[in-house]
């Protein structure tokens, strides 16, 4: 019920559509019987047996007609109308998904591998529409089209009608396992299949390290082995289908010869007649089809089943807590920064900070050291509130972070890492995304103060000059400027720097620290950094060691205690 229900969600808008698919199906099934039905008459007449109508033979010719006419607009109006749902569906399904993701907080999105969702976003929600346009027109088709003929043949002799549907769930019962393997591996090959895919383009990704480190060979024979699967599973396949398929037609032409055969016993004691036996005959042409058809609906409804599970689990990744949202705490403090953690683990086992309480004053400047892994880039995260705490809280200017992810949170802050993300688009698009608000004039002194002037001359169309995607047409030193004219044009009141010189020559250092001298003026500043250059910009240093805070105090006495060590 609830997948009717979320289905239903998806194409509510549609209605008119779904209703003329749902009317139009039971159109084109009803017609198909009529045809066998007039095609017997046609026969009764010629051989002038009895009628059940008494139309003419120019009549029935044209009953005939209309009736195909009515099937093939009838189908034509399905199709389409299935297209209006199913795109609908799968149409609604993606956005419904993009958007969950989009607004899930980052700790959540962070846990799925980017392509795979991308992956699953496309690939389930198409199948999820496919599945769909096949069960709730042809599944309805095809049980009217198995309960029609049937009642149809019944009319004629129940004896008949009830053997050849025996006849035909007995065969399409023999030949199902052997169908049902090709369709296993049919959807093995197709796994093998993307899976020689992936072995050559993550090949071709690390070929440099290939060809340095010798390893074309083991890269051949690897790609080969996916090769061989392919091949192999390929082979199985067909073997499958060499058995299927002519089993199939066993079937089909076992369960008509046996219609025609009791059929014939009939008409030759006379209980029926000829236009009987031929309306007959096609009558179990239609309901076999249909029935055959009708074990693949079950393998789809289960297939739908799982699919719509999967979707389910994405939708329901993260589940807001609305519980919190109410207006934010006070604690009182009128600190820029406090973080109170109890106990603070990425995983249940290791547990990175315990009973750690840090105070930040506004307009200080702390600088936050530790061996790597100790977590002082998790410090930022849990501060910008896109890493949440369990057990603790943070606050900053006396309010309590509530919800993860907050925007008017994160609007507090300016964050500057190691390698600044560009981003696809125009040096315009770049620096617009750190405040939509501002003008071009602003975009230019940005820049300038964030110590671009040379980047500006080099970029012949200036700020609508385009800048790859991957940043590779700008040095590390030149992202970071772009970096840090985000942080002059967000102007916010925390700004944190985490290592923000790594990939900077050892020439611009001095420049950069320039301007982030500049730029930390009056703000209340968290930095992590190895450079002295950058760190002196620091008034105090709060050591981590092992989840605890091992130093806090002047920066004058972390440097002269180092010193003695
Ligand atoms: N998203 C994450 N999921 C799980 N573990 C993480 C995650 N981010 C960092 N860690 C782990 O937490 C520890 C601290 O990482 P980090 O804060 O980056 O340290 P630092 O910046 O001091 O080098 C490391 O052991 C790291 O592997
Ligand atoms: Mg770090």
């Amino acid at each position: 019920m609830k997948y009717i229900i979320f289905l239903y969600s998806f194409i509510r808008k549609q209605k008119a559509a779904l209703v003329l698919a749902i009317v139009f199906t039971v159109v084109a099934a009803l017609a198909e019987v009529l045809f066998p039905f007039l095609v017997q008459e046609l026969v009764n007449t010629l051989l002038k047996d009895k009628l059940i109508l008494s139309f003419s033979f120019n009549e029935l010719i044209a009953s005939l007609i209309a009736v195909s006419l009515l099937i093939v607009i009838s189908h034509a109006i399905i199709i389409w109308m299935q297209t209006i749902n199913a795109s609908e569906l799968s149409y609604n399904m993606r956005k419904s998904l993009v958007d969950s993701f989009l607004s899930f907080p980052y700790h959540i999105t962070r846990k799925f591998h980017s392509a795979n969702l991308a992956f699953r976003i496309k690939n389930d929600t198409y199948l999820v529409s496919d599945r769909i346009r096949d069960l709730y027109s042809e599944f309805l088709y095809d049980t009217l089209s198995i309960i029609g003929p049937f009642i149809a043949m019944a009319l004629i002799d129940i004896k008949l009608a009830v053997l050849a549907f025996m006849m035909v769930c007995l065969m399409t019962l023999i030949s199902k396992p052997i169908t049902n393997r090709v369709a296993v591996y049919e959807r093995i090959l197709q796994i093998y299949n993307s899976r020689l895919t992936g072995v050559i383009q993550e090949s071709l990704s690390w070929i440099k390290s290939v060809k340095i480190f010798n390893s074309e060979e083991s890269e051949k024979k690897r790609i080969n082995n996916a090769n061989t699967k392919v091949k192999n599973v390929e082979r199985i396949t067909g073997l499958f289908m060499s058995l299927s398929i002519p089993l199939g037609f066993f079937a089909q032409l076992a369960s008509t010869i046996a219609v025609l055969w009791y059929g014939g016993l009939l008409l030759m004691d006379g209980t029926i007649n000829l236009g009987n036996f031929v309306a007959a005959f096609t009558y179990e042409q239609l309901m076999s089809d249909s029935i055959k058809r009708y074990s693949n609906h079950l393998n789809k409804f289960a297939s739908l089943k799982s699919l719509l599970d999967r979707v389910f689990e994405l939708l329901g990744a993260y589940q807001p807590n609305n519980r919190k949202q109410s207006k934010p705490v006070e604690n009182g403090s009128a600190n820029a920064i406090d973080i109170n953690v109890k106990k603070f683990s990425y995983n249940d086992r290791d547990t990175l900070f315990r009973d750690m309480n840090i105070s930040i004053q506004k307009g200080e400047r702390v600088l936050i050291v530790g061996d790597n892994g100790q977590g002082k880039s998790t410090i930022f995260d849990i501060v910008t509130g896109l890493t949440p705490l369990n057990e603790g809280y943070v606050s900053i200017f006396g309010e309590v972070l509530d919800n993860p992810d907050s925007q008017r949170w994160l609007q507090k802050f300016g964050v500057m890492s190691q390698q600044t993300q560009i981003i696809k688009g125009t040096l315009y698009d770049n620096l617009h995304i750190a405040n939509t608000e501002s003008t071009r004039e602003e975009m230019i002194s940005a820049l300038i103060q964030a110590g671009g002037s040379e980047l500006l001359d080099k970029l012949k169309d200036g700020l609508d000059s385009y800048i790859d995607e991957k940043g590779s047409s700008l040095s590390g030193g030149e992202r970071q400027i772009i970096g840090l004219a985000r942080l002059y044009l967000k102007t916010p009141e925390i700004l944190l720097f985490d290592e923000p010189t790594t990939y900077l020559d050892n020439s611009k250092i001095n420049s950069f620290a320039e301007s982030l001298n500049n730029i930390v003026r009056g703000k209340t500043v968290l930095m992590i950094s190895h450079d002295p250059r950058v760190f002196r910009l620091a008034e105090r240093v709060i050591r981590i060691d092992k989840g605890k805070i091992a130093f806090d105090g002047p920066l004058q006495e972390y440097m002269g205690q180092a010193r003695t060590n």
